[in-house]
């Protein structure tokens, strides 16, 4: 139940971390991997060169997902290269540590804009298709700060993140009827560059697993959510934080 072979799934900023972690274990179980990252860069190139080493298929599409017409391009250009796409892990993300009195309002829109409206604009353009093909699957990368606020006080994260977990719900009521679930991710901390020193350190002494998460291990729950596995679940938020929020 976890083969996806015939099935094809775009990872945006798929290039390294959690993206590329993804991108190679649904391609080790048969799918078609659509890589996508803001330019092209040799970890771009290296996510498509691995899984073509392992005998999967990949293309690589440059995409800004916060930028509307840049995600209709990558839409184009991914249904053009791949002829459909089944399976969208909405990944990409920034997060612009700083707390609210000096958040400036440049990076309140960019952080609003690359984890909220990147999720709204390729869902946009990737999901109709999926609704009149009869299947589809649709996994947004929200985080432990949407669920229970950040740590660390930035307000534009998890704002960005909390909108990310309606927007699934609300998805998942409308495209529940055509076969396609919308299900979110809640990563806590995770070992990446998104991931601070500092932040790191503080977090320990809250996680009961005592330690933090690797990339991988948000991948094999993107997995579940991507598979027949979990064919009936929709509309749900998976927290994946060594027990840090329960
Ligand atoms: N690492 C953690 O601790 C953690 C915790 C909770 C949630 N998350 C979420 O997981 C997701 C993946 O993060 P990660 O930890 O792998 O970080 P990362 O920084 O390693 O990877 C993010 C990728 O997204 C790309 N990207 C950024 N803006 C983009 C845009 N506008 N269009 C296309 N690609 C873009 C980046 O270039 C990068 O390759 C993010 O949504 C992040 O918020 C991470």
């Amino acid at each position: 139940m976890l083969d996806l072979t015939g099935r094809n799934a775009l990872i945006t900023g798929s290039a390294r971390g959690i993206g590329r972690a993804a991108a190679l274990l649904l391609a080790q179980h048969g799918a078609g991997i659509i890589v996508n990252d803001l330019k092209e860069t040799p970890e771009g190139a290296q996510t498509v060169a691995q899984i073509e080493a392992m005998g999967g298929r990949a293309v690589f599409i440059a995409a800004d997902v916060a930028d509307s017409a840049s995600a209709a391009r990558l839409c184009e250009e991914a249904l053009d290269r791949m002829g459909h796409v089944d399976i969208l892990v909405n990944n990409a993300g920034i997060a612009r540590q700083n707390t609210m009195a000096n958040i400036s309002e440049e990076d309140w829109d960019a952080v609003i804009d690359v984890n909220l409206k990147g999720v709204f604009n390729t869902c946009k353009r990737f999901v109709p298709p999926m609704q009149e093909r009869g299947w589809g699957r649709v996994i947004n990368l929200s985080s432990i700060a949407g669920r229970r606020g950040s740590m660390f006080g930035d307000v534009h994260y998890s704002s960005a993140k909390a909108g990310v977990i309606g927007f699934t719900k609300c998805l998942a009521k409308i495209c529940g009827p055509q076969g396609v679930t919308v299900n979110a991710v809640a990563p806590g901390i995770v070992k990446t560059q998104i991931l601070s020193e500092e932040h790191e350190q503080a977090s320990q002494a809250f996680i009961p697993l005592g330690r933090t998460a690797s990339p991988e291990e948000i991948a094999s729950v993107i997995l579940f959510f991507a598979s027949d596995m979990s064919s009936y679940v929709t509309g749900t938020v998976l927290d994946v934080n060594g027990g840090s929020y329960m």
